[in-house]
């Protein structure tokens, strides 16, 4: 017996120098280590055994077994070694590699348009307001001097989620929402954000588009004030060069209402193309807050006087940038928005 274990364990050892696998290394272990195995039919024959040789050959049997055991870790462990190498020989990075670019984005015009509004209003004291777009019957058309079945709503078709819930048809609302809240308090503000209309697109029509409003109300507001402002806002947007004109005009909520053009840019008054030979361009549409409106947002009309003036980014970028159609701000083709950024 002590003959058939020291074979064993040579013939063991012999086969275990010569792994190379893991699917091997356990075949290994099966056929020396398992239940089966060929230490384990020595040790079932010890029965047969005297009582003294019994012990001997039961010591030798354990020694050889962790012979085994020891040789297989050890095994195990320089194949799990060389795998890893092989590993990470095929995953090594080669950092002198050129990089992939980072596309980096930018401001969607749009945005940037309404941005330099804003800067301008903040610094003569106006406020940024928001509100909801998904905006009430009430806000939208009757605090506005809309009332149900105004004739004056079919200018302004909308989406319609319910009877009294509808995506705005202007940034007005807002105004109403502020002027509502402050409840008499003195107001400058500005509301810039998205607006529908139920129109079908076309160059110059879009179902969304951007809008920004302005409103100032306090005591001793004068037309002669939304004048200055707009001429002032006009030459920051477009250039000192540029003159104003207003045109008598019809909103529900402003009483009078005027349009504002400024001076064609590019004929500067001759007429051209641009200005369809008018040597006017039309850039917004204002006037002094409706008594109605004040009142019904808890203003006293005999106190309180105001101007409101409302005009579409989308609009303004087309003239400062000559984009000729108006989709091209909702399409996202970023070849298009790529030209309103540096690099
Ligand atoms: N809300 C108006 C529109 O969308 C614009 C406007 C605002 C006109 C404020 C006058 C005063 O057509």
């Amino acid at each position: 017996m002590k003959d058939q274990l020291q074979a064993i364990e040579k013939e063991a050892l012999e086969q275990i120098a010569q792994i190379e696998t893991l699917k091997d290394l356990q075949d290994v272990q099966v056929t020396y280590l398992g239940k089966k195995g060929s230490i384990t039919g020595v040790l079932r024959g010890m029965g047969k055994l005297s009582p003294e040789e019994r012990p001997v050959i039961g010591e030798m049997a354990n020694k050889v077994r962790e012979s085994i055991q020891t040789n297989l870790a050890e095994k195990k462990e320089a194949i799990e070694l060389k795998e890893l190498e092989i590993q990470l020989e095929a995953e090594k990075i080669d950092v002198t590699l050129p990089g992939r670019p980072v596309r980096v984005g930018g401001t969607h015009i749009l945005h940037s348009i309404i941005e330099e509004i804003e800067d301008h209003f903040i610094g003569l004291g106006y406020e940024v307001k928001e509100g909801p777009e998904v905006e009430t019957d009430y806000y939208n058309f009757e605090a506005l001097n809309l009332p149900k079945g105004h004739p004056a709503r079919d200018m302004q078709d909308s989406f319609y989620i319910t009877n009294e819930l509808l995506l705005r048809t202007h940034t007005s609302p807002v105004q109403a929402r502020t002027m509502n809240a402050l409840d008499g308090e003195p107001i400058r503000m500005i509301c810039p954000g998205k607006v529908y209309r139920r129109d079908s697109d076309d160059a110059t029509h879009s179902h969304q588009f951007t809008q920004i409003e302005g409103l100032y109300v306090d005591k001793n507001v004068r037309m002669s004030d939304l004048k200055g402002t707009l001429d002032l806002f006009a030459k920051k947007m477009f250039g000192t060069d540029r003159e104003i004109r207003l045109r008598p005009s019809f909103f529900p909520f402003t009483e009078p209402s005027v349009e504002m053009d400024i001076s064609c840019k590019v004929c500067s008054g001759e007429g051209c193309s641009v200005c369809k030979k008018t040597g006017w361009i039309e850039i917004l549409g204002a006037g002094m807050v409706h008594p109605k409106v004040l009142e019904m947002a808890g203003y006293d009309p005999k106190v309180y006087t105001g101007f409101a003036f409302g005009m579409g980014p989308d609009r303004i970028a087309m003239l400062k940038y000559g984009v000729d159609d108006i989709r091209r701000f909702y399409t996202n083709d970023v070849r298009f928005l790529q030209q309103f950024h540096e690099a």
